[in-house]
C-alpha cells in the first residue's frame, strides 16, 4: 500500500473524505483541532459526544457534511498518553484510512501534539503510518483488496498492480505557516526513517531462492551507490556533495576473503553454491577532524541458516531466511545516519554466507583458525553467526573505531530469555548505556544482559583457544557474547545487540505479522545522531 503524506494549512472547503482528530477524556474544547471553529453546531452539544468517554482507542464517527466525516480517535487521559500508545493508535487509524472507501485523509496534527512539538509528532505520526503501510506482496498475482485504491470489479494483475501504484493522500494539517515548517521538517525526517526500516524489511523478507549472499551484497552497494552520484570506478572515493560527506565502499569477494585469512567465515561458506561476501561501507562528513568519534556497524547476513551438519528440526528451519536481519538492520540505520547527516564517521560491516549441509559443508569436532589467528573448535555448525561475526569484528577493529556495535539474529537462547526484546551486551557501561537510552527513546525494548566471568570460562577448549558452544547449557546469549568479546580489541567500546526474538513480531499492530519488523533500525539511527557529551 502507498501512501503520500503532506502537510498542508487547515482548509475546509478541501475536499476529503475524513478528518481525523484526536479526543481525550476530561474533554477540553481545543481536543477538537480546527473543527471546532468551523462546525455548524458545536459538538460539545451534541449528546453522543457528550457521552463518549474518549477512552484509549474508543472512536466515534461525525459526519460534518454530506461528504465528509470527522473520525474522533480517543487518546484516554492526556496525562497517560505516551508516544508508543500513540504509534499504536495511528496503528488502527491506518487500518481505517486503509480502507478503499477513503481516498483523501485529513488528520488533525495539533489535537495529536501532546509533547507541544509539532515537529517530533509528525516525525512519529509519519513513522508509524508508513511502517503500518508495509507490505511485502511482491510474489502475490492477486493483492489483498484493501490495497486497492480504487473499487475495481474483476481486476487482473496487472490493473491491480496499478492500482497498487496509486498513493492514497494523507494530509497533515496544520494551523499556521510556522507550524507547517517545524511539520515538515518532522514528515521529512519520518519519511527517511521508515523507507530506511521499509528496505531493512524488504531486504529481511526476500525468499532464500533469491537471496543469495551475491544478491544481497549487490542490493546494498547499489542502494549505498545510489545515496550519491554515479561513477564507473568500483572503489574510487566519490564527493557526494549534496551529503557534505565521503562515500566509499569495498566488497570482498572470495578471493580478498581467503586473502583477509577470514577462515572462520569461509568455513560456514564450504557448504554454498554461492561464494561468501563481506561488504565495507564509510560514511566520512567533510566536517570531519581527527577528533571526530568513528562508529563501526557490524551485521549478520546468513541469507538462509538450516544449520549445517548440526542440522535443525524442521520446524526450526522455517523463517530462517530471517537470519540476515541484522545486516539488513544496520544497513538502514546507516542509510538514514548518512542522509541525516550524522556527524560521525560510520563504517558498516556486513559478512554474508549461507549455513547449508553439502559434501564440503565444515564439519562439528574441526578445528578453524580465523582471521585474528585464534583457534575454534566448532562444536556445532548451527552456532554460525558468531563465526562469521569474528572474522568480520576482527576485520573492522582494524579500522580503530572508537566504537562497534553488531547486530545478529543470534540466539534462540535470547529469545527464550527475554521475548520479542533486544538483547543487549557489551564490554563498556557508559556506551552499553547510551544504547539503552537510544532505544528508549525510540520506544524499542532492549533490555541488557550481563557477560559474568564464568561463561567465559564456559567457552574455553580443552584442544584450541575456544569453542563456539559452551560446556553447559543456560545464558546461551550471553556465552555467545562471551564468544565474540574474543575478537574485541581491549581498547574498544562494543556492544553486541540480538535481536533474534524481535526480526518478526506480533504484539505490534505497526510490524505486520510473520513478516520483518525492522525493530532496532529506529535505536540505531538516533544513537548515530545523537550529539555525545
Ligand atoms: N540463527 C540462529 C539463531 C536464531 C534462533 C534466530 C531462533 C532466530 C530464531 C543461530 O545461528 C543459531 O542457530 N543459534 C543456535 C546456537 C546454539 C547452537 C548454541 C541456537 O540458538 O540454537
Ligand atoms: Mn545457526
Ligand atoms: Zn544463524
Amino acid at each position: 500500500m502507498n501512501i503520500e503524506l503532506r502537510v498542508e494549512l487547515f482548509d475546509f472547503s478541501r475536499k476529503s473524505d475524513l478528518i481525523v482528530v484526536s479526543s481525550f477524556k476530561k474533554k477540553s474544547s481545543t481536543d477538537l483541532g480546527h473543527l471546532n471553529t468551523f462546525l455548524k453546531k458545536p459538538l460539545s452539544d451534541i449528546r453522543i459526544y457528550k457521552n463518549f468517554e474518549a477512552d484509549y482507542n474508543k472512536s466515534l464517527y461525525y459526519p460534518l457534511d454530506k461528504n465528509r466525516l470527522a473520525l474522533m480517535i480517543g487518546l484516554g487521559e492526556k496525562e497517560k498518553l505516551t508516544a508508543e500508545k500513540l504509534r499504536h493508535s495511528f496503528g488502527l487509524i491506518f487500518k481505517t484510512i486503509n480502507d478503499k472507501i477513503y481516498n483523501v485523509i485529513e488528520i488533525d496534527l495539533n489535537s495529536f501534539n501532546i509533547f507541544n512539538d509539532i515537529s517530533k509528532t509528525t516525525q512519529i505520526i509519519t513513522e508509524t503510518l508508513n511502517m503500518a503501510a508495509y507490505t511485502f506482496t511482491k510474489y502475490q498475482n492477486q493483492r489483498p483488496k484493501t490495497n486497492k485504491v480504487n473499487n475495481k470489479s474483476k481486476a487482473d494483475s496487472k490493473t491491480d498492480a496499478k492500482a497498487n501504484n496509486e498513493k492514497k493522500k494523507i494530509i497533515l494539517i496544520v494551523k499556521n505557516a510556522k507550524e507547517a515548517h517545524s511539520a515538515t521538517e518532522g514528515l521529512e525526517r519520518g519519511n527517511i526513517i521508515s523507507s530506511g526500516i521499509n528496505f531493512t524489511r524488504d531486504l529481511t523478507n526476500e525468499v532464500p531462492n533469491v537471496m543469495n549472499s551475491e544478491y544481497l551484497a549487490k542490493v546494498i552497494v547499489d542502494d549505498f551507490k545510489a545515496l550519491t552520484t554515479k561513477t564507473k570506478n568500483k572503489f574510487a572515493i566519490r564527493p557526494a556533495s549534496k551529503l557534505n560527506a565521503k562515500l566509499t565502499f569495498k566488497t570482498l569477494t572470495l578471493k580478498e576473503i581467503k586473502k583477509e585469512k577470514m577462515n572462520l567465515l569461509l568455513a560456514v561458506n564450504q557448504g554454498s553454491a554461492y561464494e561468501p561476501r563481506v561488504i565495507y561501507l564509510n560514511y566520512r562528513p567533510n566536517k570531519a577532524t581527527k577528533n571526530t568519534k568513528h562508529i563501526a556497524l557490524v551485521g549478520k547476513g546468513l541469507t538462509f541458516d538450516s544449520g549445517g551438519y548440526s542440522l535443525k528440526p524442521s520446524s526450526s528451519i522455517v523463517g530462517m531466511k530471517f537470519d540476515m536481519a541484522g545486516a539488513a538492520t544496520v544497513y538502514g540505520a546507516f542509510k538514514n545516519a548518512i542522509q541525516l547527516k550524522s556527524e560521525y564517521i560510520i563504517s558498516c560491516f556486513i559478512g554474508i554466507t549461507d549455513n547449508l549441509v553439502s559434501s564440503n559443508a565444515f564439519l562439528p569436532d574441526s578445528v578453524i583458525k580465523g582471521r585474528s589467528g585464534k583457534t575454534v573448535e566448532i562444536i556445532s555448525t548451527d552456532a554460525e553467526g558468531r563465526l562469521v561475526l569474528a572474522d568480520i569484528l576482527d576485520y573492522a577493529n582494524n579500522f580503530k573505531p572508537n566504537y562497534i556495535i553488531d547486530v545478529a539474529t543470534l540466539t534462540g537462547a535470547c529469545v527464550r530469555a527475554l521475548g520479542h526484546v533486544c538483547g543487549v551486551m557489551g564490554n563498556n557501561e557508559e556506551f552499553t548505556k547510551k544504547i539503552l537510552d537510544a532505544a528508549k527513546s525510540q520506544d524499542e525494548r532492549a533490555w541488557e544482559l550481563p557477560i559474568f566471568d564464568e561463561y567465559r570460562d564456559d567457552i574455553k577448549s580443552t584442544i584450541a583457544d575456544i569453542r563456539n558452544t559452551a560446556t553447559s547449557g543456560n545464558a546461551g546469549a550471553q556465552k555467545a557474547a562471551a564468544f565474540l568479546e574474543h575478537f574485541i580489541k581491549d581498547e574498544m567500546s562494543w556492544v553486541h545487540l540480538d535481536i533474534a526474538g524481535i526480526d518478526n513480531v506480533g504484539h505490534l499492530n505497526y510490524c505486520p505479522k510473520g513478516s520483518a519488523s525492522g525493530l532496532i533500525v529506529r535505536t540505531l539511527t538516533q544513537f548515530l545522531l545523537t550529539k555525545q557529551s
